[in-house]
């Protein structure tokens, strides 16, 4: 039948995350261990050091994800792990502990898309999201209109020529001297809500950020910002020129989403005129200013938003395990692995 239990496994860039769901759409469990500090101490993310930050908290994590599930291996129909795009030492720490659990307990193994289970997990969120779709990913590293005409029928709109959205939301973020504990979005986000001011004109369905981050340095050494002062001591003049700045980017930093899926929308419905929703994902979509916006030009065009919590929108084993479950469903999968397959064989 259709009654599916699968863990998901993701391990593709700095959160190592598991979770198991069920084919129904109930998240029966879901952890996620951040780099946070570590990505606040060197301000960045190190493949060999993200990569021994999974491999030390990968047990963990996955028996958490079980034991919260209170599902035992052998009660698993599949397990599902991200096997790209991503830091490919990271990746092995993810889809080295699924093969050798899916060997241990004779498991079929789903091999996921990192970027398509962003998509997808949408319809775990909103069950009646049919195919075809149009759907926006923002994070760190990807920046993508993507038609989603059915189960891995994807035709690609538009994508990052140079930097990714929340690429220039991290810079923007660190080069305003801005709290780099969380990541850069959030923190933009709040310093922004301060103020708001104008914004600029592109032409296609691709996205560039590399323009806007250059005019965030300007920006900076022309007000001769002290950036070394944590936000929260500096002086109410200098407080508001962070402000200013943080809000000028995230308005033109929004401004281009919105006109791009306008113009997405257009084409998409030429090619789909059945399309009625726009799916919003990935890391940047859990900022509120961004939704909105986007909620508006979805309205004007008569479809529907649907975007995930935010806790579904950045990395999460949630969307792994789902997209593992739409895939198993249509005989997608590879047989369990040898149990004995040596450690080193992926
Ligand atoms: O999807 P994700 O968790 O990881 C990647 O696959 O890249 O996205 C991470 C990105 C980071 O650039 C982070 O700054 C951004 O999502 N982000 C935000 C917000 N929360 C996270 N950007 C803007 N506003 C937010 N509230
Ligand atoms: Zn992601």
């Amino acid at each position: 039948g259709d009654d599916l239990v699968v863990l998901g496994i993701e391990t593709s860039c700095d959160d190592t995350a598991a979770a198991v769901v069920r084919s129904n759409g109930e998240i029966l469990s879901q952890v996620v261990s951040s780099q946070a500090d570590l990505l606040a101490q060197y301000g960045g993310v190190a493949p060999k050091m993200a990569e021994e930050a999974h491999a030390k908290v990968i047990d963990k994590v996955v028996q958490d994800a079980l034991d919260k599930a209170k599902i035992a291996e052998t009660d698993l129909s599949a397990v599902a792990v991200t096997i790209g795009p991503g830091l490919s030492l990271c990746l092995r720490v993810g889809v080295q502990k699924a093969r050798n659990l899916a060997g241990r307990f004779t498991k079929p193994i789903v091999g996921v898309h990192h970027m398509e289970a962003h998509a997808l997990v949408a319809r775990l969120v909103k069950q009646e999201l049919e195919f075809p779709f149009l759907v926006l990913l923002i994070s760190g590293g990807h920046n993508l209109l993507i038609l989603a005409r059915d189960l891995g029928q994807y035709v690609q709109l538009g994508t990052a020529i140079d930097d990714a959205i929340g690429e220039a939301y991290d810079k923007t973020a660190k080069w305003l001297g801005l709290d780099m504990r969380r990541s850069g979005g959030p923190a933009i986000e709040e310093l922004a809500r301060e103020v708001q001011t104008p914004m600029k004109q592109h032409k296609d369905c691709n996205f560039s950020y590399a323009g806007l981050k250059t005019q965030v340095r300007l920006a900076i050494e022309s007000k001769k910002i002290n950036v070394e002062i944590p936000l929260s001591f500096s002086s109410v003049e200098d407080r508001c020129s962070r402000a200013d700045i943080a809000a000028s980017f995230q308005r033109v930093a929004v401004l281009h989403l919105e006109e791009r899926c306008e113009r997405a929308i257009d084409w998409a419905m030429n090619i789909e005129p059945s399309i009625k929703h726009l799916v919003v994902s990935g890391g940047v979509a859990s900022n509120q200013y961004v939704r909105a916006r986007l909620d508006e030009v979805v309205k004007r065009k008569s479809l529907q938003l649907v975007c995930p919590p935010p806790s579904l929108c950045t990395d999460n084993g949630v969307m792994v395990a789902w997209t593992g479950i739409e895939h198993f469903r249509m005989g997608r999968f590879d047989p369990p692995p040898p149990a004995d397959e040596p450690e080193d064989v992926v």
